[in-house]
Formats: C-alpha cells, sequence, structure tokens
C-alpha cells in the first residue's frame, strides 16, 4: 500500500501533485495494481457529453487484483469472515485461497448457464459469503452484476432487471434478517412474470424456506456447483477486460423517474476504491475491518467487496440487523473478532443510543483503531456516542462523504492523519476538487461560504453513464452547472476551508441512509385506487436522520385509518418498506402555483413545524389550502 499517506504534510503534498500533475498522480497510484496489459493514457475527458476515460488501454481484471495477486504471499489470511444472523449458528472464514476458488467454481456455474462477458446478472441475496462469491464470479467471467438489496419489492426488482435487461437472476430460498425470514425467490417469482429477459435462476439454499423451482429456469446453486466438481473443477482464468469496460450497475434514486442505474468501469472503479479504502481507514496489514452496510447498496460494493479485497484486507460481513438478539449485537462482533476498523451508518448509531449504554458498557472494543461513518449528516450528539462510547475518546472517526455515482470516498478525514470536527466531511481527498456554486451559475470562492456542491475535475471512480439513458446521465448530473459534476447536495465552507455537508438540495430524501426519490413515493401511493394526488416530503426524523411525511388528496369516502394502512402496503409492495411514509396526512388540496406546479417548499415547512416561516404565498392559485392544510398537521406535530 505504497500510496498510504502517513502524515498531513504528506496528505498536502499528494493534494497538491493531484491538482498539478493529475495524470502523473492517477498513474504512480494505478501502478500498484496488477495489470495484464499497462495503460496508454492516464485520462481522456469533458463534461460536456459527458466522456470520461481512465486508464484508456489498460487491460486487466478486477478479480486477479482482489484475489490471485494475494494468493502468493497471503493465500491463508482471511478475506471474508461472515457472522450469520443467529449468534448461534457458526460462522464462517474464507481465506483468499478458498475464496478464489469459490469464485473460479461459481464462475464456472455461470458460463455452464450461458453467461459470458457482458451479460447482465440480477443478484438478490441475503448477506451471506455467497453474495460476494457471486459479485466476484460475474466480475471474474466479465458478465455485468446489478446487485438488488434484499429489501426490495418485486416491482423494483422487475423494474432493474427489465433496464438492464438481464438474462440470470442469482437468489436464495430465503434470508434471515433479525427475527424475519425474507422470502427471496417467491419474491423473484413474482417479478419474473414481468420480465422476458430471464432465462435462468440459480437459487442458493439459505433459510430452507418452502418455495418453487420452475422447470427449465430455475436451478440451485448446490447442484450447479457439484456438476463443476464432476467436471473435476477446471480453473476458470480471469476475462481480459477493457481498462473501460463495464463492471456493475447499481441502481439509485434520483429527484424525478424511476431508480437509474449508475454505470461503473473496471479500472477507475478499482483504483479508487483501493486507493480510498487504504488511505481513509489507514488499514494496516492483519486487520480486521467491519462494514455494516448491506452489499445492496454502493457502500457494500465499495468496501465490503472491492476496496477491502483489492488492498488485502480481511473484511467482516454481517448477515443481521445490529438489534439482533438485541441491541449489543455489534457490540458483541467487535468483542468476538477483535475488530480493529468500524464502518457504519449514523441511523445504526442514534437507534442502538436510544437502547441505553447499558447494551454497550460491559463490552470489551479494545481492540477498535479507527471508525467511520457514511450515508448521511452525523450530528453532534451521535458523533460524541460513537466518539466516546464505541471509540473510548482514542479512535478518530472518518466522515466519508460521497454517494453511489462517485464509487467511493470524495471529502472525508483520513483517519488520525488530518483533522477531524464532529458533524464535519471537512476535507476533499488527494484528486477530488470541490467546487461551490451559487444560484447564478458562479463558482463561490473564499471561505466561511455556502453554495451547491459540485466536483470540477474527473476521479477515476465516478460514473461514467446510466445504463441506457446517457442522456439522464448528462442532464441530472451535468448540465445544471457547465463544466462541473453537480452533486445535489449543498454545502458549508467554513473560515478554515473544512466541508459540512447541509444535505440535498433536490427531491431526494435520505431515510436511515438509503436514498429515496419523492417522485417514486408518489408514484406508487398514486397507483392506490383512492388515491388523487399525493407529495413526499422530509421531516426531521430523531433515528433515521429524514422521515417521510405524505400529504395526500384521497377520494371523499374512505376511511382514514383503514386507507393509511393500504397506502402503506401499496408503498411496501411497489418499492419495499424502506420507503413507506412514517406520517400520512389526507388533504383536501395541495398548495399549488397558478401553474399548477406543487409548491413543497411551504409543505417541507409543514412538516418541519416551522409554520411561522412559509415565506412568500402570495404566488399560490389557493392560499386557503395552506392554513387547512396547517389545521390538519397539527394532529401529527
Ligand atoms: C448523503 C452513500 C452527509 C448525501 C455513500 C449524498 C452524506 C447521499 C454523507 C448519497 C456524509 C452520504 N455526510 N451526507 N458523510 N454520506 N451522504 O448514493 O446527501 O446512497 O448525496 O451513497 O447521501 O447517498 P448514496
Amino acid at each position: 500500500m505504497s500510496f498510504q499517506i502517513k502524515s498531513f504534510e504528506a496528505y498536502q503534498e499528494a493534494y497538491k501533485k493531484s491538482v498539478e500533475q493529475p495524470e502523473e498522480f492517477w498513474g504512480e497510484i494505478a501502478d500498484n495494481f496488477f495489470w495484464k496489459r499497462k495503460w496508454t493514457n492516464v485520462l481522456n475527458w469533458n463534461f460536456s457529453e459527458p466522456n470520461i476515460k481512465w486508464f484508456e488501454g489498460g487491460k486487466l481484471n478486477i478479480t486477479e487484483n482482489c484475489l490471485d495477486r494475494h494468493i502468493y504471499l497471503n493465500g491463508d489470511k482471511p478475506a471474508i469472515i461472515w457472522e450469520p444472523n443467529d449468534p448461534n449458528e457458526a460462522h464462517r472464514i474464507l481465506s483468499y485461497k478458498q475464496l478464489l476458488q469459490k469464485v473460479e467454481q461459481f464462475a464456472t456455474v455461470l458460463k455452464n448457464n450461458n453467461i459470458r462477458k457482458g451479460d447482465r446478472v440480477c443478484i438478490y441475496l441475503p448477506m451471506v459469503p455467497e453474495l460476494v462469491i457471486a459479485v466476484l464470479a460475474c466480475a471474474r467471467i466479465g458478465a455485468i452484476h446489478s446487485v438488488v438489496f434484499g429489501g426490495f419489492s418485486a416491482q423494483s426488482i422487475a423494474d432493474r432487471i427489465n433496464d438492464a435487461e438481464c438474462k440470470l437472476v442469482i437468489t436464495a430460498d430465503g434470508g434471515f434478517r433479525g427475527k424475519k425470514v425474507l422470502e427471496l425467490k417467491t419474491i423473484v417469482d413474482d417479478a419474473l412474470m414481468q420480465c422476458k429477459s430471464v432465462e435462468k435462476v440459480i437459487v442458493l439454499t439459505r433459510s430452507r424456506t418452502p418455495i418453487s423451482m420452475l422447470k427449465g429456469r430455475d436451478v440451485w446453486w448446490e447442484d450447479e456447483i457439484k456438476k463443476v466438481e464432476t467436471q473435476g473443477n477446471p480453473a476458470c482464468p480471469a476475462e481480459e477486460m477493457d481498462a473501460e469496460d463495464v463492471l456493475f450497475i447499481l441502481y439509485t434514486s434520483g429527484s424525478t423517474g424511476k431508480p437509474k442505474g449508475v454505470v461503473h468501469t473496471t479500472a477507475g472503479y478499482m483504483v479508487y476504491t483501493g486507493y480510498t479504502f487504504a488511505n481513509t481507514f489507514q488499514y494496516q496489514p492483519g486487520e480486521v475491518y467491519f462494514c455494516t452496510a448491506d452489499i445492496g447498496w454502493i457502500t457494500g460494493h465499495s468496501y465490503i467487496v472491492y476496496g477491502p479485497l483489492s488492498q488485502g484486507a480481511t473484511s467482516l460481513m454481517f448477515e443481521g440487523i445490529p438489534t439482533f438478539p438485541d441491541a449489543g449485537r455489534y457490540w458483541d462482533i467487535v468483542d468476538k473478532y477483535k475488530v480493529n476498523i468500524l464502518y457504519t451508518a449514523p441511523t445504526a448509531i442514534r437507534s442502538l443510543m436510544a437502547f441505553g449504554d447499558e447494551y454497550i458498557d460491559n463490552k470489551d472494543l479494545s481492540s477498535l483503531r479507527v471508525l467511520g461513518s457514511v450515508g448521511e449528516p452525523i450530528n453532534q450528539e451521535a458523533w460524541e456516542w460513537y466518539h466516546n462510547k464505541v471509540g473510548k475518546g482514542k479512535c478518530p472517526i472518518a466522515d466519508t462523504w460521497w454517494q453511489t455515482e462517485n464509487g467511493g470516498h470524495l471529502i472525508t478525514p483520513i483517519a488520525g492523519i488530518s483533522p477531524e470536527i464532529p458533524g464535519y466531511a471537512m476535507l476533499p481527498l488527494p484528486g477530488v476538487q470541490p467546487a461551490l456554486m451559487d444560484e447564478s451559475g458562479a463558482e463561490i470562492q473564499g471561505n466561511d461560504v455556502s453554495g451547491n456542491l459540485c466536483i470540477k475535475f474527473p476521479w477515476p471512480g465516478m460514473l461514467r453513464t446510466t445504463w441506457g439513458d446517457h442522456e439522464r446521465c448528462k442532464q441530472t448530473y451535468f448540465s445544471t452547472y457547465e463544466n462541473m459534476y453537480f452533486t445535489g447536495d449543498g454545502c458549508y465552507r467554513s473560515p478554515e476551508g473544512y466541508y459540512r455537508i447541509t444535505g440535498r438540495v433536490d427531491d431526494v430524501l435520505n431515510v436511515s441512509g438509503h436514498r429515496i426519490g419523492t417522485a417514486e413515493v408518489e408514484n406508487a401511493i398514486n397507483m392506490h385506487a383512492d388515491v388523487v394526488e399525493s407529495a413526499i416530503v422530509g421531516y426531521p426524523h430523531p433515528v433515521k436522520g429524514q422521515g417521510i411525511y405524505a400529504y395526500v388528496i384521497a377520494n371523499h369516502h374512505i376511511d382514514a385509518e383503514k386507507t393509511r394502512q393500504d397506502i402503506l402496503q401499496t408503498v411496501q409492495r411497489i418499492i419495499g418498506a424502506i420507503a413507506k411514509p412514517d406520517i400520512i396526512q389526507f388533504v383536501q388540496d395541495l398548495p399549488k402555483t397558478r401553474s399548477g406546479k406543487i409548491m413543497r417548499r411551504i409543505l417541507r415547512k409543514i412538516a418541519e413545524g416551522e409554520l411561522n416561516n412559509l415565506g412568500d404565498t402570495s404566488t399560490l392559485q389557493d392560499p386557503t389550502v395552506v392554513e387547512a392544510i396547517i389545521k390538519g398537521a397539527e394532529e401529527f406535530q
């Protein structure tokens, strides 16, 4: 890990070089990886189309970097430690050698099932080692994985499968989460009624939930592995990939329409996740690193699978939830495996705080050296608790700000090396050039200023396009400000030049660290037969960060309580439980401008309880609407 920054002076030097000589800077970092053929050109870019190419001409396979290259010296080192949902079930450890063997085996299964380079594979699995194996097996043969989080509904899966035209789905009979069993295969069966492109489904045995297996389409993971064993376990050499070949698609919510498929390509993503993993957390050989995310989100892709494994780290994955069997579960895991680095989300911290200190006070957390936070702004109280109770006041906290589209951390303290302030993401990593923009589209210079956060120069881990719709990528990220990548976040830069993320400036919510589009939830609610129209806004929620507040115009004859339940059920079926509104207020009308646009600003203020501060309502079609809504909202304050 020769690109690890070891001092603040080294950070400043690296930062300077990354701006003045970006190609040399990234070329030297990329030299730390294994290439089948070296690149001819480090960077070729414009943000107007956009067209971004890193390490052009380079040939490689990311799994050789995550697996094969560690075998010679570190083959017996644990790559994955797996802690099951039920603490009484045996845990599993896969060494690098074993993981490679299993990845080759399953890659052969994929080939036996007619999957080739460039084919899309949907993965809908619980947090078990086979999820990592499936992801890497796709990458091994150049198939493009599209992992769908296990909490999404059949409809969401169908939308994602159809958008990417996946040929194959990998799932399990069911998955365990706390006391619940998720009926994954049954949900996939429902989804596939709408999907023409899927030829095969590979089903892993996990929960032994009764399921139906469709002849000719569905096969068991275990049977397919046996077939490969009968073939004599042939080696599965890594497919030679071009630097810019697509590695995966991951769907994420935006402010409009359906979730879009963010496309990450091979070399840039590999270099960026490895570089950020090694630097942000200052990973040292032999350490145990535990990221509590689900691989269904970008954090899991970059910081359970690719980043840690490319650096030869030991990555701990956990199948369950932080409150099962009790709210001390994370601390039990830290103690059991002597975890050195813990990377989790503010929502988990807040929820565990609320259970009280008795679940943490008697646990041995002395192995912890570095803490990380991700997914949403961390409030001061949660930061302090994380720092004092979890880190015992001695562990640096990396508050990592980044997005699905970014591939890896953009603004974050480097643990123990650069300064930190609670609630601040602090300084950009070398290679990242932030800019704050004002309403007129000009860059705001100087410090102690706020604006919309953009990035003005490419970094290797950035998205290249949105699947099947390049125009949408251009519109969403590259059109708001000329020659800038627009993040959708607001940001404050302190007098010292430190960055503090202030939250989304668009119609994207962040609920328990999950990104949810308001339009998506509205569309789901509007599917309900008794709903005429709806508007969704976020409001501050003590545990989730943001809660979902729904204003709904319903037909007159409804029974409010019953319809509320039905609406929740509808959202769960169309999107998934994570998008269920916390509050549903029935209203007669919504505040609209004369041109018919809903004034969300006003609805947001009402949801936040800021009634004295509604702003200008003079452009409303009918100002009395607002009074009625305020009156109705009293019930929820
Ligand atoms: C928010 C998650 C404040 C932000 C990796 C961003 C954060 C969105 C932080 C991306 C943080 C993420 N501080 N806000 N440390 N990290 N966010 O795509 O609004 O699921 O735009 O990626 O989460 O969410 P996504």
